[in-house]
């Protein structure tokens, strides 16, 4: 199959280097190369082949990640995913020029600003669509402490779909709970409603005091991903996030 072939010019504006007027500045000046030779046509047609960003330099520089790309992020706690909420952004955690894309990176749903663990962006809506769907059953697994010890019963009604959270009309799908001690454990969820983690044990009387994600379907964070960094997904970790858990 042939890669899709587009402007130069577009392509750099839409992954953020600049006007399209800009990009021309930048081609004039020597500082496009493609495959070691200077590019100077802003209006060339190039090919979006996979390996384009090692061929492709801009000041020298690889080109950034096409469109289509997909990343797994550490969130630390204190940062938020909603310019709703208040306080720093996650997206003020990647690269400053590619908050300037076009599509957009979006965050694939969302967690609290105090919350945790493994958030996925992509600028690719087809695919935000098909993990959060519910048809999709993407288990999401967070790891929580509470203020107060288990009593025994929470497995049972969680795993009930019966729980009804305050303010809601629908009860919760079934969710896994499996104790670690008397102040922690894990719960495994497919939906992802409002706040749902803390108001659950808000509804059985507890209180969440540190909540971390650490699973996404079948993909885990990773061990050596720090709190504040982030790695562009292979097709591989695509795939585990669709594979179960
Ligand atoms: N449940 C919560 O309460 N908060 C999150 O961030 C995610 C799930």
């Amino acid at each position: 199959m042939t890669a899709k072939a587009v402007r130069l010019d577009k392509l750099l504006a839409n992954l953020g280097y600049g006007s399209r007027r800009e990009i021309q500045g930048l081609a004039r000046a020597g500082a496009i190369r493609l495959d070691g030779a200077e590019l100077d046509d802003a209006g060339a047609r190039i090919a979006l082949d996979p390996d384009l960003p090692e061929r492709l330099t801009i000041d020298g520089a690889p080109l950034d990640p096409l469109p289509g790309l997909c990343l797994m992020l550490h969130k630390p706690l204190g940062v938020t995913c909603s310019h709703k909420e208040a306080g720093p952004l996650v997206y003020g955690l990647l690269p400053e020029r590619w908050r300037r894309r076009d599509p957009p990176l979006s965050t694939v749903g969302r967690l609290d600003k105090e919350t945790s663990g493994l958030l996925l962006l992509t600028d690719d809506g087809a695919l935000l669509h098909r993990i959060i769907s519910p048809k999709a059953h993407v288990a999401k697994r967070y790891r929580v402490t509470l203020d107060r010890p288990l009593t025994g019963s929470e497995a049972a009604v969680f795993a009930s779909g019966t729980l009804l959270l305050e303010g809601e009309e629908r009860p919760l799908l079934p969710v896994e709970l499996e104790a670690e001690d008397a102040i922690h454990c894990a719960v495994t969820l497919t939906e992802g409603r409002y706040h749902q983690v803390r108001r659950m044990f808000a509804a059985v009387g507890n209180h969440v005091t540190a909540l971390h994600r650490d699973r996404v379907g079948g993909l885990a964070l990773p061990a050596d991903l720090a709190a504040g960094a982030y790695r562009v997904m292979t097709a591989e970790d695509v795939a585990a996030v669709f594979a179960g858990g």
